[in-house]
């Protein structure tokens, strides 16, 4: 295999970030097995990533322009279907080979790629046997992911366990919106602890295994601010940031499930699986970087009334601001007036990336990437070039944060665009474009870069010496 040459590992790295159901397409070639995405979609009649952005086909094409628009990392996901068989955890070398071109090609650009292991697609045959609230998941995560390690940790030195744990059992367990579909407290509490299982276990794989390089986790990241300073929202704002962000960052950096969060969940749920000895592996294996995704803050105030509420808009314009958040007993999510919000109901606001990673700094002294962020437009993609004027005023702002908290002293090692092209975003369809280049699903797939795309290549080589914060 080649390796990568005249890379500084010192670099900053400046990449786009892809999930493997999101753009590979290629959902029946190379030996790939069914994963519960397919099954969902498919038997709901809904969009679905079979062709996606033809990723499995075109990733050299696609590598190539992320080279020639200055990039120097490549953040993607492997699909464990492509790679692990079935129950018996068999390798199918046809989907390791696949990955082998695809890290190779990174290489061959001077590409470092950073890897995440599990970016939601699991396999059908684990969630026939109850998926992520099955501790055999994590046993069977643990055998693939040091199959991972074995076959591209010669090439791959940045890993991540995981691509967003809580934004997954939120959406699959408590709103029901994704795969498999469930509206479960026990639930959500029992997958969310086990995915956090299985990051320790593949962390302590990673260990023992003497690989070389950087083993993370991701997260959707969400700073929580309050309206005022009374000591009602100071409590909102505690159990805010449990339910957000504690529950996946102390228990990674830390090793601890924060005690008052468990108290409180306690009262309802059985935490009997959290036994001695697995909670002993959680604390003893914590990762070495933190990966943040931040699309948003989330403002709270001290919860009032009514039912936990959790709707999400999966519709764009046509369902814009019906989006709500009400955990019962605990907080409500207010949306502040004055504030500017994209088609899909996300506040912009940049302040909260910088404040954010400065929290996630003196709290935890981790490695921080921003393994995330962008913004989801309606676009034409008709035309030669679309003119994204909205995205490269989000990203100049968002990028102005990460660099101002980087000159303040946080330890901020790269940042990536969600997304190098355009991509398939879940259940908001391909309709959600988030990506630099454009790419044309009517005619044949083809790719086109926008004006972000050239803005984001100034951006990296001068160093943001244009970015304006503005
Ligand atoms: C993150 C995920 O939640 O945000 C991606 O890691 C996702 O997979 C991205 O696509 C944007 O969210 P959405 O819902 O607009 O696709």
């Amino acid at each position: 295999h080649k390796r990568q040459e005249g890379l500084n590992v010192n670099d900053f790295l400046w990449g786009g970030a892809t999930a493997s159901y999101q753009c590979e397409g290629g959902w029946q070639e190379g030996g790939r097995v069914e994963s519960m995405w397919d099954v969902y979609l498919h038997e709901n009649h809904l969009e679905n990533g079979d062709v996606a952005s033809d990723h499995y086909h075109r990733f050299r094409e696609d590598i190539r322009m992320m080279k020639e628009g200055g990039q120097n990392s490549y953040r993607f996901s492997l699909a464990w279907p492509r790679i692990i068989k079935n129950r018996e955890g068999e390798v199918n070398q046809e989907g390791v080979d696949f990955y082998n071109r695809l890290i190779d090609a990174c290489l061959e650009y001077g590409i470092t790629p950073m890897v995440t292991i599990f970016h939601w697609d699991l396999p059908q045959y684990l969630e026939e046997k109850g998926g992520w609230l099955n501790r055999d998941t994590c046993v069977a995560y643990t055998h693939y992911a040091k199959v991972c390690f074995e076959r591209f940790g010669d090439r791959v030195k940045l890993w991540a366990t995981f691509n967003e744990p809580r934004y997954y059992t939120n959406s699959g367990y408590l709103i029901g919106n994704y795969p498999p579909g469930h509206q479960d407290i026990q639930e959500t509490v029992t997958a969310s602890y086990y995915m956090m299982l299985a990051s320790a276990m593949a962390v302590e794989a990673f260990r023992t295994g003497g690989y070389d390089g950087q083993i993370g986790i991701v997260h959707s990241f969400s700073p929580v601010y309050t309206t005022d300073t009374s000591v009602e929202s100071a409590i909102a704002r505690r159990f805010a940031d449990n339910f957000y962000n504690n529950w996946i960052l102390d228990t990674a950096a830390i090793g601890e499930i924060p005690g008052d969060l468990l108290g409180e969940l306690k009262k309802t749920c059985d935490l009997s699986m959290m036994t001695p000895e697995d909670l002993a592996v959680i604390r003893r294996n914590r990762v070495d970087y933190l990966g943040l995704n931040y699309y948003a803050r989330v403002m709270v105030k001290p919860y009032e009334s009514g039912e936990t509420t959790l709707i999400v808009n999966n519709q764009g314009k046509k369902a814009k601001g019906t989006s709500q958040t009400i955990i019962k007993g605990w907080f409500e999510q207010v949306r502040p007036e004055s504030s500017r919000y994209t088609e899909w109901d996300t506040e912009i606001f940049p302040e909260g990336l910088y404040e954010g990673i400065q929290q996630v700094w003196n709290k935890y002294h981790l490695p921080i990437y921003i393994t995330e962020n962008g913004i989801g437009l309606y676009e034409d993609t008709s035309v030669n070039q679309v003119e994204d004027d909205d995205r490269i005023e989000f990203m100049d702002m968002h990028i102005a944060a990460v660099l101002k908290a980087k000159e303040g002293g946080c330890d901020v090692r790269g940042y990536y665009a969600w997304s190098p092209f355009d991509l398939y975003s879940w259940k908001n369809g391909t309709e959600k474009r988030y990506g630099l280049v454009a790419i044309d699903y009517e005619n044949g797939l083809e790719r086109r870069p926008k004006k972000s795309y050239y803005w984001y290549k100034d951006v990296i080589e001068t160093d943001g010496k244009h970015i304006t914060g503005k």
